[in-house]
């Protein structure tokens, strides 16, 4: 009896040695996990315009950078060439083109430029409103018209 009661005592401090190293092991292998992860960790992280960035980042100073940048990156003919000139180069779809100066001088003698503008913005028959460009202000399609039509020449 009590030499089964001692062997099963030395089993479960066995057991328990066992269970510890084991644990042991465990951790010391989750914490060299972390150490490494730690290590492969990018120095600086990439941060664009308009996302949510973690702390120490360059968000608040690269943002208005960019919103600089596009606001002067605005040009009339950059925004035709861009959206305007795969159909007012080709005459696709009917469209007007640039090059036909007769068109767009006859065109403005007959409902004047402001009212070419309005359809440019609202867009006419197969001609999109405001030639795709969502992102367009009025004012800015004022000026691409005024490039397409060569009214700002006249
Ligand atoms: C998908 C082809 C397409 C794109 C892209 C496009 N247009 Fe047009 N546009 C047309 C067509 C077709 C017409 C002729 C519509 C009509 O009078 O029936 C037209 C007509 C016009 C007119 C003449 C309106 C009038 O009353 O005579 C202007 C100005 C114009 N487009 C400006 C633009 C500008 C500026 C852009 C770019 C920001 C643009 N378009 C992009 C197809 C296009």
């Amino acid at each position: 009896m009590l030499n089964l009661g001692l062997k099963s005592r030395v089993a479960k401090i066995g057991l328990l040695v066992l269970g510890i190293s084991i644990a042991g092991t465990v951790m010391a292998q989750s914490a060299r996990e972390q150490q490494i992860a730690q290590r492969l960790q990018p120095v600086g992280s990439v941060c664009l315009a308009g996302e949510a960035c973690a702390a120490g980042g360059s968000a608040a100073s690269s943002t208005p950078a960019v919103a600089q940048a596009s606001t002067a990156a605005f040009s009339a003919q950059g925004t035709y060439d861009q959206y305007c000139a795969m159909c007012h180069n080709t005459g696709m779809a009917g469209a007007p083109r640039r090059e036909d100066a007769a068109h767009w001088t006859a065109r403005i003698e007959e409902i004047g430029l402001g009212a070419i503008v309005t359809n440019a913005i609202n867009g006419i028959n197969a001609m999109p409103p405001r030639g795709m460009c969502a992102t367009c202000t009025d004012e800015q399609i004022s000026e691409v018209v005024e490039y397409l039509s060569g009214a700002s020449a006249q």
